[in-house]
């Protein structure tokens, strides 16, 4: 089968793996992960990187120094995995659904702006939703399958509204908007390097921020809020977030080859795009002129009126040539576990689920094998 997105160990990963064993520094402890954080955040630009055991993790911890308290309401996209949304459990707050930008599938300012003119009751303090007496307190954009959310009206709306913001670059590290590196001028940005991202430490993450006292307090919530090196006293109730050193040390050798995966799979994408991109019904999801995607996956979308031919219908027939691809995330509205929580006007969000397709997009694939993947897409549509 060929696979939707496979990690990719051309480097250093055996070597600096063996000198952490050799080392002895297996721990969060040590150069590691010390290394780890200072090359994303020179990568990135970013002021400061506390690395943690996973993307979720990073998100809880964000949240909370982001002011997140209990009860109250985060605005998420519709359209996303569910980790953003258990976060805000996790915090004990709510999460809100809104809708997507039909391009990107990235959450859509105008429903932001007309969830918070139209919904919301604003004075002096935060915005209340109207239907639940809630505080909304933050606003949580993910930058889904590595385009970037438009950051520019999202952070503009939640400066008009006094939100705070905690992004999900999860699936989008190396992604640019107007010229700059995700993450660099964030007040709080999450990376995920779960086994399937644009990089991998096994499992892992990161929060990025430009403030030193947020990364203090993530750096001191995610080691149990150990308040002194000796004594073990803790002055809080912290997590065991931190990421362990083999990790780091897979994650050095992962980013020295980040260039490399992101010009490979932005080959790719312009492959499906040449290829697949003026077939009837279907549509290949490119860029907006101000982004630059790290094309976690590239996703087509299928009119099944115009191509006469659904998308899951089209995910039989790859498998039945041996590709895999997958449906966008299932919305968060829809999710067992959310269906009691409020969303608002999510039609795209479910249109872009129904229509939407992730083909093999692993810096590994070849040339031949994504014409192979367009042939057997364009062999669907025709039968
Ligand atoms: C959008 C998004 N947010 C958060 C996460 C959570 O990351 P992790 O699996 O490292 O906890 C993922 C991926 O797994 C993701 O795709």
């Amino acid at each position: 089968m060929l696979p939707l997105s496979e990690p990719s160990f051309g480097g250093n990963e055996w070597r600096y793996i063996k000198e952490c064993l050799d080392s002895g520094w297996v721990s969060s402890v040590g150069p590691f992960v010390e290394n780890f954080e200072k090359v994303i955040a020179d990568y990135v630009g970013a002021g400061h990187a506390v690395a943690t055991v996973n993307g979720t993790a990073a998100l809880h911890v964000a949240l909370l120094i982001a002011g997140v308290k209990p009860e109250d309401e985060v605005l998420v996209p519709a359209l996303t995995f569910i980790a953003p949304a258990n976060a805000v459990r996790y915090c004990r707050a709510h999460p809100v659904f809104l809708d997507v930008d039909p391009r990107t599938g990235n959450l859509d300012p105008d429903a932001l702006d007309t969830f918070l003119r139209e919904e919301c009751r604003s004075g002096d303090g935060p915005p209340i939703h109207r239907r639940t007496g809630r505080r909304v307190s933050t606003v949580l954009p993910v930058h889904l399958y590595g385009h970037p959310a438009d950051m520019d009206a999202i952070g503009a709306l939640a400066k008009r509204y006094g939100l705070a913001v905690v992004e999900d670059g999860a699936e989008s590290l190396g992604a640019v908007a107007r010229g700059k590196r995700l993450g660099c001028s964030s007040d709080l940005l999450c990376f995920s390097f779960n086994g399937n991202k644009v990089i991998t430490t096994g499992g892992g993450g990161m929060i990025v921020t430009r403030h030193a006292g947020l990364a203090r307090r993530a750096r001191h919530l995610t080691t149990q809020a150990k308040a002194d090196k000796t004594e073990y006293r803790h002055d809080e109730i912290g997590f065991n977030y931190r990421m362990p050193s083999i990790n780091a040390a897979l994650g050095l050798a992962q980013l020295e080859q980040l260039d490399g995966f992101l010009k490979r799979k932005r080959i790719i994408a312009e492959i499906y795009q040449k290829e697949l991109g003026s077939l009837n019904g279907l549509r290949v999801c490119g860029e907006t002129e101000w982004a630059a995607s790290s094309y976690w996956l590239v996703n087509i979308f299928v009119d099944e009126a115009e191509a006469g031919i659904s998308s899951r219908t089209l995910q039989t027939r790859l498998e039945a040539h041996g590709i895999a691809s997958r449906p966008l995330w299932y919305p968060l509205h829809r999710q067992p576990a959310y269906t009691s929580c409020h969303a608002y006007r999510v039609e795209t969000a479910d249109r872009l689920w129904a229509q939407g397709l992730s083909l093999p997009s692993s810096p590994q694939l070849t040339d031949s094998q994504a014409l192979m993947v367009c042939a057997a897409v364009r062999e669907a549509l025709q039968d």
